[in-house]
């Protein structure tokens, strides 16, 4: 066998860092990014969402409270009251001084070093949001083909449809949260309409679901992975990415035969 082959390699599975390499490294921050270029991740994941007065944010929640010595709502906070939180000491003091970045900053920061999948977080919240989206990209040339790969994905349907039409250069994915109907082909078809990606929490997948997403032209990449059991069981499902806080523990190699 050889050893330098792994499951990963073998399948051409994209490694997804979760809010950046979250397991290491404070969600949503620069040095959450960092780590996942580090880890030589193939695409880092970000929540946007926008501040008061228009600025297109990184952060999960739509409160500051959890992730940051800050309390109140994103949408009811200017740029500048974000920019003075530390969003990092929550995680470990040793982040101290961490910031809310923007999502320009992380499109000037990381462009051509790793590939960028943007969730549209809570878009109710921030009408408009789909376009500025678009337009940072645009901004930057960043909406032809190039070797920096760009997806945009949201669990709001109809938030990705409108993105879809604002942009369609740019592929884009339809999350889905845990049901125990599971999801019907007839969902897949109406999806295969304007998505490329159908990307599930972990718990829906099966060698099923991934046959009957890739019959209908489009790939998956599911998420939370936070353990290498559930890493090693979505690769030999065949899903085509996986979105996990740790990027460094999806590398598992073939046993030897
Ligand atoms: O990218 C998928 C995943 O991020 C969706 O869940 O809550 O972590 O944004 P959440
Ligand atoms: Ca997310």
């Amino acid at each position: 066998a050889n050893e330098e082959v792994t499951k990963k390699e073998q399948k051409q599975m994209t490694t997804v860092a979760h809010r950046g390499a979250s397991g290491y490294a404070p969600e949503n921050t620069m040095a959450a990014f960092e780590k996942s270029v580090d880890m030589k991740a193939e695409m880092l994941e970000l929540d946007v969402q926008m501040s008061k007065d228009g600025e297109l944010v990184v952060i999960h929640d739509t409160s500051v409270d959890r992730t940051t010595n800050g309390t109140g709502a994103v949408k009811d906070m200017t740029y500048e009251e974000l920019l003075q939180l530390d969003a990092g000491s929550y995680f470990n003091e040793a982040f101290a001084g961490e910031k809310i970045p923007t999502l320009g900053e992380v499109l000037d920061e990381y462009r051509g070093k790793i590939g960028i999948l943007i969730e549209i977080k809570s878009p109710s919240l921030y009408p408009g949001i789909e376009q500025k989206i678009a337009d940072e990209l645009v901004d930057r040339n960043m909406h032809k083909p190039n070797n920096n790969k760009i997806i945009v994905q949201s669990f709001d349907h109809d938030s990705v449809m409108t993105f879809h039409s604002l942009l369609p250069s740019i592929p884009v994915g339809v999350l889905v949260g845990y049901s125990p109907n599971g999801i019907s082909n007839v969902q897949l078809a109406a999806f295969s309409s304007y998505a490329d990606y159908v990307n599930p929490n972990l718990s829906m997948i099966d060698s099923d679901l991934v046959q009957r997403i890739h019959n209908q032209g489009m790939e998956t990449y599911p998420w939370t992975v936070r353990d290498e059991l559930s890493a090693d069981f979505l690769l030999n499902v065949g899903v085509d990415g996986i979105i996990t806080d740790y990027p460094d523990y999806v590398d598992p190699h073939l046993p030897d035969q």
